[in-house]
């Protein structure tokens, strides 16, 4: 099976989770994208209904194009289920995020969210967070360069601003991505502890004792890990 199906051998499982009138968060990334379109067939299917609220805009185009009731944030008090996608995942649910530049606004919602749920394919299990994967921090245009400058100076790490094409990215909030290269000696809540109060920080990739369960597409059938069983 390749990456693309592993990610897919996840959804049944999601999908029964999603329960007629719910407000669900809708994530970010490849494994969302290809989610949306089952949703929707299941809320054809189960003539059911449900609210989305989306990580990105670009998920919320997606999400519309397929009929899904989708509104703003702010004008929902609670969300019952959030389902996204996940860059790392360590043996305690950890997560990085962040590798569509999406991780503030799927922070506030994944967050926000009664029940958090993650889906990915098994490349995405790691033994420490940073193992893989470099982490995104989001950070104002404004002082970039100084906030670099600041995390390249903890433990001589290495950062680079996120470029595609050429160009620097922009996330849906007007702002760069940073990314900084880890390794197995920084420790996740310490290091998202610094960076967070770097003037110029919006958010960082780790989503930390966030996840009630990741859904795990493997060669070998879905694992399921929940929160408090290991
Ligand atoms: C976007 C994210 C994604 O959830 C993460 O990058 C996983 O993406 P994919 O489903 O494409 O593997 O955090 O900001």
């Amino acid at each position: 099976m390749d990456k693309k199906q592993l990610k897919m051998s996840t959804f049944n499982d999601a999908l029964d989770q999603i329960k007629d009138g719910m407000i669900v968060g809708i994530g970010s990334g490849t494994t969302i994208e290809l989610l949306v379109p089952k949703i929707a067939e299941k809320l054809e299917q189960e003539q059911i209904h449900i609210i989305g609220v989306c990580t990105s805009n670009k998920t919320a185009l997606i999400a519309k194009e397929f009929g899904i009731q989708v509104i703003e944030v702010n004008d929902v008090d609670h969300i019952d289920i959030a389902i996204d996608g996940a860059d790392e995942i360590d043996h305690d649910l950890n997560l990085i995020k962040g590798g569509g530049g999406a991780l503030f606004r799927e922070k506030v919602i994944d967050a926000m969210a009664d029940r958090f749920v993650v889906l990915a394919d098994d490349s995405k299990c790691v033994d420490y967070l940073g193992q893989t994967f470099r982490l995104p921090v989001e950070v104002d245009k404004f002082n970039w360069l100084l906030v670099e400058k600041c995390i390249k100076a903890y433990n001589d790490l290495k950062v680079t601003r996120r470029m595609v094409d050429d160009v620097p990215f922009i996330t849906d909030n007007g702002n760069y991505i940073l990314d900084v290269e880890l390794n197995e000696g920084i420790q996740p809540f310490d290091m998202h502890e610094f960076l967070i109060h770097l003037i110029g920080v919006l958010e960082t990739g780790y989503f930390l004792n966030v996840t009630d369960q990741a859904i795990i597409g493997t060669p070998t059938g879905v694992k399921i890990k929940n929160k408090y069983s290991k």
